[in-house]
């Protein structure tokens, strides 16, 4: 698909739910008790996964719109099922710590091509010495699991990962006998512990812990979930490099562990002003308005990835339009992703003009501050890549070929449609 350049991008939109905060509601509906309603779900490929998935276990989900209605088979009533689970990491990470614990009941997990490279032992690790019965594949999916008995944990999280950390918490209400604790090197998105709060689980969060006590049922009643703030950055870069553009998104996620991406465009000088500010869904939320901005180069750390962990391909592409150097570092996970994203950014950034180099866990960018020439950029089958390449279409001279532009469809269905009704032709 070729993305042709824009002379402004303009008007006032909302983005899809948060497709965290989606695959969480779902799963938790599905071993909650009785009903849970869900709006503003976040419709995708993966996500639907998720929906797939809590029927083969036994839950019975109704779908209208972005209107969900889950009924649950309680903590402990899963039912034996085969599940693909596509191309969700997250399905893929959080399901087997619901699992583990399910006695008596045996369960697989494939996933496409792309998530069945991606490492599963991290997720295993920790369940096995909780008692789980759980083998991967040479480290990878399919994923067997064995319904076992479960002892608690305290489990020290060797890699940022909210996915490994939701999997043990989730283990963790299953376990008998005391409570579960996982320890981050850095804080990571905390919408697990979120529900399960609000779902009547027993927590209690600390700077960089968390700790999760057995539960005999949860009720997770009405959720609400709030913009996804992945799918409002794709918009939010367009808007701060193309001259002109007047862009307004409503109720965005704001959740801090969640949002650095807003933090580091505005320590770079961009001018999003965030108003109507709001807990959405029991997240902090807000409305964004985005005009166009000068940007200077930013620095990245470990400290700050996790945050912006999924945006810093978008980070790649506004450095790249900065006046100075800006330097990632410590984000080697960005390498497991959907495909190896340090390779896939700088690659195809740099077929488009951009002066930008990969380091064994991030890269270099030397910014400057004029449009991209433009060409072809390969979404390499990931959803997260392709809205790069559409954004640096967007903001090019000539324009971008995306390869595999269809790949949207995995978090952001109507990304494409979306764009076209905001791009200003003169
Ligand atoms: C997610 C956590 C992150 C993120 C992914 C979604 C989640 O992965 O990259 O897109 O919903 O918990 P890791 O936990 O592997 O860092």
């Amino acid at each position: 698909m070729k993305i042709e350049p824009a002379a402004a991008i303009a008007g006032h939109v909302a983005v899809p739910g948060d497709k965290s905060i989606s695959h969480r509601a779902v799963l938790l509906g599905t071993v909650g008790e009785g009903e849970t309603r869900i709006g503003g779900f976040g419709r995708s490929a993966d996500t639907e996964s998720t929906i797939e998935a809590a029927r083969a276990l036994g839950a019975t989900v109704y779908e209208h719109d972005d209107s969900l209605r889950v009924f649950g088979v309680g903590l402990h009533g899963l039912r034996d099922a085969t599940i693909d689970a596509g191309n969700a990491g997250t399905l893929m990470r959080l399901l087997p710590g619901l699992l583990a614990g399910q006695e008596g009941r045996s369960f697989e997990l494939t996933g496409d091509e792309s998530l069945s490279r991606r490492p599963m032992e991290r997720v295993a690790v920790p369940l096995r010495a909780m008692g789980a019965r759980i083998e991967t594949t040479d480290g990878h999916a399919p994923v067997r699991v064995e319904g076992a008995a479960l002892a608690p944990t305290t489990y020290e999280l060797p890699v940022a990962s909210a996915q490994v950390k939701s999997a043990v918490l989730l283990a963790g209400l299953l376990a008998r006998g005391g409570e579960t604790t996982v320890l981050e090197p850095v804080p990571t998105r905390d919408h697990t512990e979120h529900m399960l709060e609000a779902a009547g689980a027993r927590i209690r969060t600390r700077a960089r812990s968390v700790t999760v006590w057995p539960a005999e049922r949860l009720e997770p009643g009405d959720l609400e979930v709030p913009g996804d703030v992945s799918s409002a950055a794709p918009l939010v870069v367009a808007a701060t490099l193309i001259a002109g553009s007047e862009l307004t998104i409503h109720g965005v996620n704001l959740n801090p562990r969640r949002a650095g991406l807003i933090h580091v465009l505005e320590h770079m000088g961009a001018r999003i002003t965030v108003f109507n500010r709001r807990r959405i869904g029991g997240e902090p939320g807000g409305d964004l308005d985005v005009r166009p901005a000068k940007l200077v180069g930013a620095t990245i750390g470990a400290q700050d990835v996790p945050s912006l962990v999924d945006e810093l391909p978008l980070f790649a592409l506004a450095a790249a339009y900065a006046r100075g150097e800006s330097v990632v570092t410590g984000a080697a996970e960005l390498r497991q992703k959907e495909t190896d994203r340090i390779e896939a950014v700088v690659d195809g950034l740099r077929a488009l003009g951009a002066h930008i180099r990969a380091t064994p866990d991030g890269f270099v960018v030397r910014g400057v501050p004029a449009r991209l020439r433009g060409g072809t950029l390969d979404a390499r089958g990931d959803h997260r890549i392709a809205m790069l390449g559409a954004v640096a279409g967007l903001a090019s001279r000539e324009g971008v070929e995306v390869k595999g532009a269809d790949a949207v469809g995995v978090s952001f269905p109507g990304f494409f449609d979306l764009l076209d009704s905001l791009r200003q032709t003169s």
